[in-house]
């Protein structure tokens, strides 16, 4: 069945409620990191970028031995990671091999509207097209990319599509230090090793598996000799991930769009689907674990307790210290909102189709890709209040530009945010609200949902027209 322009009517299926799945170690564990696939630029031509990025089945060896078909860009888990310089004009051809519509979606990134692979501009299946864009100054930052289709962003991510974009600084002040790439993703196996389809649990929570990956592998072992600087994305679906290397701190020095102004020393990081960090590792030497902390979110049903979660093995194998410059970046000056706007997400329980599930809603509406929610002009400031009014964690994301968080309030607590960052994706405890400044660089639609992928894909998503 084709999708409408209204919320699709919640896709449950309703699946024996005990799947077997694959038992966790039957996936190998403890190799060495993997490095990230670097997508070779095939532009003669500086300050370009070119390449093509094609998204289709494929047989992958997930576990030894058994062959698990996933979708994936290029034939790569984790999709490859693009680098490019501020400045640079990004040309990236898109192939679509699969069987439904897709498009690329470049989260974070302040590409033109009708750029940003938005639902409305699917590829239908065995179409192409070209991404064109520019990088503005300013614009560094850890981005990643994933389609967004109708209705099928979920089942597209889950199966494997989504891939790495960094944004570079010629003049950053941390080029000098070597760089790791973690990216954690979330993986459900059936016992047969094949990915299984969402079931009833997976559209109220959100998707999780029972691994979390690193660059595709089962707590892999990172090697830290010298400083390094790390960059982490948060790809699951539906994962939260509460990092922490226990006994040791944490030196924060950059979120989704790029570096904070100064370090900042943690104990732990939450890192909510959607959202990434930079770190600065340093020794002492000795041997350490990356953990994703067991995080209590409410959800709906039968699921199992939080645990705590061993992502990979450090090793530092000498002592090294982190000497970074006072200042890391002076990001620009606080401008003074001309408009407001107020963002409530929201969730009901519904008989739609005879079937008892949940509504996932923004300011009241599930989402319908014909209807302007909202509209904002160009270049303008906004101040926008965006509100949890329900009993579970919905992490806010909206297209084409980065906000600054300024405060969050909870149970009639207002808290300053702590620190000034570049944010596209924060999120929102259940009944928190957050005011935020945003400022959208480009005309054109742009959408703004919970980056749990299953609630987008109920509805959980609005779009403003910038003009
Ligand atoms: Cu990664 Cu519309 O989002
Ligand atoms: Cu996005
Ligand atoms: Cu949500």
């Amino acid at each position: 069945a084709g999708h409408a322009s209204a919320t699709p009517a919640m896709p449950l299926k309703i699946m024996s409620e005990n799947i077997s799945l694959l038992a966790v170690e039957a996936l190998p564990a403890g190799n060495p990191h993997a490095v990230l696939f670097r997508l070779p630029n095939l532009s003669p031509k500086t300050a370009v970028v070119a390449a093509t990025l094609t998204a289709e089945p494929f047989e992958a060896e997930l576990v030894p031995g058994k062959k698990t078909v996933v979708w994936a860009y290029n034939r790569n888990i984790p999709g490859p990671l693009i680098e490019a310089f501020e400045g640079d004009t990004v040309e990236i051809r898109f192939v679509n091999k699969l069987a439904q519509a897709s498009t690329i979606h470049w989260h974070g990134m302040p590409v033109p509207a009708d750029q940003d692979g938005n639902p409305q501009d699917a590829v239908p299946p065995g179409g192409e097209r070209l991404y064109r864009f520019t990088l503005p100054a300013g614009s560094a930052g850890t981005y990643w990319y994933h389609p967004h289709p109708h209705g099928d962003t979920p089942e597209q991510v889950y199966r494997g599509l989504a891939g790495l974009f960094i944004v570079r600084a010629k003049d950053d002040v941390l080029r000098h230090l070597a760089e790791q790439h973690l990216v954690i993703s979330d993986l459900r196996l059936d016992s047969d090793v094949s990915i299984p389809d969402n079931d009833r649990n997976d559209w109220m929570n959100g998707r999780e598996g029972q691994f979390a990956l690193v660059n595709g592998q089962r707590e892999p072992v990172i090697t830290v000799g010298a400083v390094q600087r790390w960059r982490i994305w948060n790809a699951c679906s539906a994962r939260y991930l509460r990092l922490a290397v226990p006994s040791r701190k944490i030196i924060l020095v950059g979120s989704d769009g790029g570096l904070l102004e100064r370090a900042q020393i943690v104990d732990e990081l939450l890192l909510a689907p959607g959202e990434r960090a930079e770190w600065i590792v340093a020794g002492p030497e000795g041997d350490a674990s990356l953990m994703a902390l067991a995080y209590d979110r409410s959800k709906m049903g039968k699921v199992a307790p939080e645990r705590d979660m061993k992502l990979a093995s450090i090793k530092f194998t000498q002592d090294s210290v982190a000497k970074l410059p006072e200042r890391l970046r002076t990001l620009p000056p606080k401008i003074k909102p001309v408009a407001k706007k107020r963002v409530v997400f929201s969730e009901i329980m519904s008989m739609e189709g005879g079937q008892h599930g949940m509504q996932f809603l923004v300011n009241g509406k599930g989402y319908d890709m014909k209807r302007v929610d909202l509209t904002s002009r160009v270049g303008e400031t906004e101040l926008w209040e965006i509100v949890n009014d329900s009993h579970m964690d919905h992490p806010f994301h909206i297209h084409g530009t980065q906000f600054e968080i300024l405060d969050t309030t909870l149970k009639g607590k207002t808290i300053s945010a702590p620190w000034r960052a570049h944010k596209d994706t924060f999120n929102l405890k259940p009944y928190q609200s957050a005011r935020i400044l945003i400022t959208q660089k480009h005309r054109g639609l742009r959408m703004f949902h919970c980056h749990i992928l299953e609630h987008e894909g109920l509805g959980m998503m609005g779009q403003v027209l910038v003009k």
